[in-house]
């Protein structure tokens, strides 16, 4: 094997399986891992490379498994640690690599170690994992400092004493369930360690690696001057925050990746909303991840100008530290690309869409653009994500009553946030089945729009006008064609609002803004996003080859 074959990351197609949503063979009406096992030839059809799995750890279920009660055991509700050894070896047989999620920045507040914290007294080794501190004011009632929780509301709740009498606060980035770890802690560097290595023993390919720019808080935990985008994940460049983005995360990342090293071809993968992509960088130098997420090219707006400086600006800056430049449109976190393409307000990410929100998109419109969208990422150099159901063309789900919302977002807004459920509804598989497929029983833990019967798989299987044909030949192509370790070239004789590149053998043409349309170039189409004739016009995407 030769050094680039041997880096399988850095062309990989990677397909992320958020498990209570993906397939449920137990039918109670949560996706577990082995509805996942019996899919998995459907993906390895489709042509991706990996998958990720969102956390399927012991957890109460407050955020949706990002609140982790035991870091090396299954939850109960997706199975067992021997349905986890089926599945990987089930993958890995089809030549899939799967990486998993891990969850450094908190855990769940049902946590051993947690509910040792509030048992023991003020000043113990066991508060010492967390972050415990006396609240402000004559008797200690206001929070320690004016941080926000990312999902609303304020980022400290106060304990109880074992004599019922308010004690110390404990600092929550996110839910006031998730108490966040104290990462100047050797104890917590150490468990972190044995977790990675649980897994990279049990066959995992690489991990996920959540909040990875949130662990390290600036000292003395100072307040904040925050701007609009207070309850953000990060990723705007004002001042620093004194919780996001600080450089001490990087001693951890260079621990994380001797570990990983002593393995064979395992990844680290950032999630790490941090702008300029220059500072994302550093995430990814070579003795630290592998990748993180392209967030900056997932928030820019579908206007060709702006494309084609991120593209431009995330090559060279992953290029400049050596790291292949990652895609990706949609995640569990964000609007589906198919409906937040085509939004006419602004919409923070987190925040979500409901039926009260303004500027809800034109269906057809977004369908259309998210197709060309995904058309244009899948021929970039470097590797992609995927989320499933994009590969259906799935919408936003954003009927969803307000009593069937999940999203912790949802509650600490008191309902002002919808929050992320509509990204989240259970896939479609059979149209005509109980729950399209997803469960045997009919029951999902979400409600699934009645429309997306038309958007089922096996409708769209061998259908090729679909979204699904589209994706597996995109992922075909791209592999025959090498497009991936392929040089980017611009095109610099189209007209603004078009972005059109050379990558190897391949001619990329994004007609992207309203009302803008070019003559079809010469060449054979191999792949379009849209049907063509001998004019491209607006929201497609069209690949030639010649
Ligand atoms: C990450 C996850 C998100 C979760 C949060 C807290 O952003 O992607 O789903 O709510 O971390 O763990």
């Amino acid at each position: 094997m030769n050094a680039a074959q041997d880096q399988w990351w850095r062309t990989a197609v990677i397909y992320q399986i958020y498990p209570r949503s993906f397939a449920d063979a137990s039918g109670d009406g949560i996706g577990d891992l082995r509805g996942i096992t019996q899919r998995l030839d459907d993906l390895a059809a489709l042509g991706v490379d990996a998958i990720w799995l969102s956390p399927f750890y012991v957890s109460p279920q407050k955020d949706a498994g990002y609140d982790v009660a035991d870091f090396t055991d299954v939850d109960p509700l997706f199975g067992t640690l021997d349905d986890f050894d089926a599945m990987v070896a089930r993958a890995h047989d089809l030549g899939l690599r799967v990486i998993v999620d891990i969850v450094p920045n908190h855990s769940s507040d049902q946590h051993a170690w947690f509910q040792a914290a509030l048992a023991a007294p003020e000043g113990s080794a066991e508060r010492a994992r967390y972050i415990f501190r006396d609240g402000r004011g004559e008797d200690g009632s206001e929070p320690p400092n004016n941080w926000h929780s990312v999902f609303g509301g304020p980022a400290w709740t106060r304990s109880t004493n074992a004599d019922g009498s308010p004690g110390q606060w404990f600092l929550h980035l996110f839910d006031s369930t998730q108490p966040d770890f104290d990462w100047s802690n050797p104890e917590v560097l150490e468990e972190f360690d044995r977790v990675l290595r649980f897994w990279l023993d049990r066959g995992a390919d690489g991990f996920r690696v959540d909040v990875a720019h949130g662990l390290i808080k600036a000292d003395g935990l100072p307040d904040f001057a925050f701007d609009d985008d207070a309850n953000s994940m990060g990723g705007t460049e004002g001042p620093q925050s004194p919780y996001f983005g600080l450089d001490g995360v990087h001693d951890i990342w260079r621990r994380w990746r001797s570990v990983v090293d002593e393995y064979d071809d395992r990844i680290l993968a950032a999630e790490a909303w941090v702008l300029p992509l220059s500072k994302m960088a550093k995430w990814v130098r070579s003795d630290e991840m592998h990748q993180a997420f392209n967030f900056a090219y997932l928030e820019t707006d579908w206007k060709a100008a702006d494309l084609r400086d991120v593209i431009d600006e995330s090559i060279e800056q992953f290029g400049a530290v050596g790291a292949p430049s990652t895609w990706v449109l949609s995640n569990h976190d964000v609007v589906r690309h198919a409906s937040r393409l085509a939004l006419t307000a602004d919409n923070p990410q987190g925040h979500g869409i409901g039926p009260r929100s303004a500027g809800l998109p034109d269906t057809q419109l977004g369908l259309r653009r998210g197709r060309a969208a995904s058309t244009l990422m899948l021929a970039l150099p470097g590797s992609a994500y995927i989320y499933q159901g994009e590969e259906l063309g799935l919408p936003e789900a954003i009927d969803i009553p307000d009593e069937a919302r999940q999203d912790p977002t949802w509650f600490r807004t008191a309902g002002e946030r919808y929050g992320r459920d509509g990204c989240r509804v259970p896939l479609p598989w059979t149209s005509q089945a109980p729950a399209f497929g997803f469960s045997p029983s009919g029951e999902t833990w979400l409600p699934q729009p009645a429309q997306w019967a038309q958007l089922a798989r096996d409708l769209q299987h061998g259908d090729p006008s679909s979204t699904l044909s589209l994706y597996e030949q995109a992922l075909r192509l791209r592999r025959e064609f090498g497009t991936a370790t392929a040089t980017l070239e611009w095109i610099d004789t189209v007209p603004d609002g078009v972005v059109a590149f050379r990558v190897g053998e391949l001619s990329v043409y994004a007609v992207v803004d309203p009302g803008t349309s070019i003559p079809l170039p010469s060449g054979e189409v191999l792949l379009s996003s849209a049907p063509v004739t001998d004019t491209i016009p607006a929201d497609t995407t069209v690949w030639l080859r010649g």
